[in-house]
C-alpha cells in the first residue's frame, strides 16, 4: 500500500480534497444559498416540495464522494503509517468526524424520504417538521464538523 500510495499520491489527495469540497461546499450552497430562496415561495406545499427535490439532488451528489472520502483516508492512514506517527491522534479524530457526518447524512436521507411520503399523504406539519431538523440542525452540524475535519487536514498536511 505503501508504494501505491507513494506512485499516486497526487491523484489519491486531489480525490480526498475534492470529494471534502464537494460534500462541505453541497451543503454551504445549499443551505445559505438555495434554501432562503426556496422559503420566498408563498404556497407551503409547493415550497416543501422543492426543498425536498433539492435535497434529493444534494444527496445523490454527495453520497459518492463520502465514500471516495473514506476510500482515500484509508488509503492514506496506510500510505503514511499514520497510527505509528505522532499524528495518529489527528488521524482518529478525523476518522471521528466522518463516522459522525456519515450517520447523520444517513438519517438526513430518511427524514426527507418520511417528509416526502408524509407530503404526499398531506400530512404537512409532519413534512415540515422533518425537514426543519434537517435545515435547522442536520445541515449546520456536518458543515461545522466538515470544516472541522478540513482544518485537521490542513494541519496534517503540513505536518506528514
Ligand atoms: C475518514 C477519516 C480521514 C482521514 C484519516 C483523513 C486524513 C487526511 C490526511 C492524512 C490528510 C493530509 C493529506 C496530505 O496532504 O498528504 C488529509 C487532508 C485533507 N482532508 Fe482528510 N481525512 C479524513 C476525513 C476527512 C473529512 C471528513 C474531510 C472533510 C469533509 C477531510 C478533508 C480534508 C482536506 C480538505 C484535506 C486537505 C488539507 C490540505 O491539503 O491543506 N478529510 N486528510
Amino acid at each position: 500500500m505503501q508504494e501505491f500510495f507513494a506512485e499516486y499520491k497526487a491523484y489519491i489527495v486531489f480525490l480526498h480534497v475534492i470529494s471534502a469540497v464537494v460534500w462541505v461546499g453541497g451543503m454551504i450552497a445549499m443551505r445559505y444559498a438555495a434554501h432562503p430562496s426556496f422559503m420566498q415561495i408563498e404556497s407551503p406545499a409547493h415550497r416543501m416540495e422543492r426543498v425536498a427535490h433539492a435535497l434529493k439532488g444534494l444527496f445523490t451528489i454527495v453520497v459518492p464522494f463520502v465514500v471516495i472520502l473514506l476510500v482515500t483516508a484509508v488509503i492514506m492512514i496506510k500510505g503514511y503509517g499514520l497510527s505509528q506517527t505522532e499524528f495518529s491522534a489527528l488521524g482518529h479524530a478525523k476518522e471521528g468526524i466522518w463516522a459522525f457526518m456519515a450517520v447523520n447524512l444517513f438519517v438526513m436521507i430518511l427524514r426527507r424520504n418520511r417528509a416526502v411520503r408524509l407530503l404526499n399523504e398531506g400530512n404537512m406539519v409532519g413534512a415540515k417538521f422533518s425537514l426543519e431538523l434537517i435545515g435547522k440542525y442536520m445541515v449546520p452540524l456536518n458543515i461545522a464538523l466538515g470544516v472541522i475535519a478540513i482544518f485537521l487536514g490542513a494541519t496534517l498536511s503540513s505536518s506528514l
